[in-house]
């Protein structure tokens, strides 16, 4: 029986959804405490009620469940954050401190900290975006992003406290709605696909972006977090890779199983935060430390999603 028992903060997200039931399935869910601002239903196990801005509610939880491991999944995303910079710069900054703290004063194990492909701004090389690029982001979130990869760089090297990160591209997903991103319509459209309805595009035809679908995104995350310490050579976040593609690719992509399919494109103040990004993310690093490998293409991800959708 495992020893572990882990908290997710920002259980309810896009990515929350998934992780929580995945990690139920591998620990037990007696061995799994889930966490958000609100409730989403009454069937979540073992789910608690927490401001993660709050410092003493994080370590109250943790104290109370044992808590071993840490997976801190709240933020506000790239195009929400550029309403209210301030606003996001303080929920970001300020939920990342207080699980840090709250690990390095309770002996916190392991901890997983999402960054993301918006990290990355215009000076970089956009088709093969390496590891050790320059990191001048165009947003506050990917402001946040870096100053916590810092930040994690930091606890690592001055306390020993293991977190990890990824740099996560666009995920898509069927089980979940994403919320407040500049790649959020890559989920949006297969939604508007299975009740025929004309998908209106907030980015222009030809905007690349790297993309991962859900699966990937979550055996990424849990490979990472079981391999041997020893193998992380990147203690700021990985780089990891899935598919490239823009608005028209996928749209063809769909019209493969629905032939009558629409879409019109009205690019809106998300079209610069997206050009800003890379189109192609490389990661070599991932690859050899930890064998990470992509399963699902663009093809293989469009079935997928409308299978399940509908
Ligand atoms: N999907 C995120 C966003 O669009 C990127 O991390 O903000």
């Amino acid at each position: 029986m495992s020893k572990e028992v882990i908290l997710i903060v920002g259980a309810n997200g896009q990515l929350g959804t998934v992780l929580s039931q995945k990690l139920q399935q591998i620990y037990g869910n007696s061995h799994v405490i889930t966490s958000d601002l609100f409730k989403k239903n009454d069937s979540e196990p073992n789910f608690i009620t927490l401001d993660a801005t709050d410092f003493k509610a994080v370590e109250d939880v943790v104290l109370k469940n044992k808590i071993t491991q840490i997976y801190h999944l709240a933020a506000i995303l790239s195009a929400k954050g550029e309403q209210n910079p301030l606003a996001t710069w303080s929920l970001n900054m300020k939920t990342l401190f207080n699980v840090l703290e709250v690990s390095r004063l309770h002996k916190i194990q392991k901890v997983f900290f999402p960054s993301s492909i918006a990290v990355f701004g215009h000076n970089i090389d956009k088709e093969n975006t390496l590891q050790y690029s320059n990191l001048t982001p165009t947003t506050v979130y990917g402001m946040s992003k870096v100053a916590g990869e810092n930040w994690i760089h930091y606890y690592y090297q001055k306390y020993g406290l293991d977190v990890r990160s990824l740099r996560y591209p666009g995920v898509i997903g069927y089980q979940s709605l994403p919320g407040g991103g500049t790649t959020d319509y890559a989920v949006d459209i297969y939604h508007k696909a299975i009740i025929n309805e004309v998908f209106e595009c907030f980015l222009a035809p030809k905007t690349t972006l790297p993309m991962m679908y859900m699966d990937d995104v979550i055996r990424a995350t849990i490979e990472l977090m079981e391999a041997p310490k020893e193998n992380i050579s990147v203690r700021t976040s990985y780089n990891i890779a899935g598919i490239s593609f823009s608005p028209e690719e996928i749209a063809q992509s769909i019209k493969e199983f629905y032939p009558d399919f629409k879409i019109k494109y009205n690019p809106d103040f998300r079209q610069a935060i997206a050009d800003s990004w890379p189109k192609i993310i490389n990661d070599s690093e991932a690859r050899k430390d930890w064998n990470w490998k992509p399963a699902f293409d663009l093809k293989l991800m469009t079935k997928t999603m409308i299978k399940n959708l509908k």
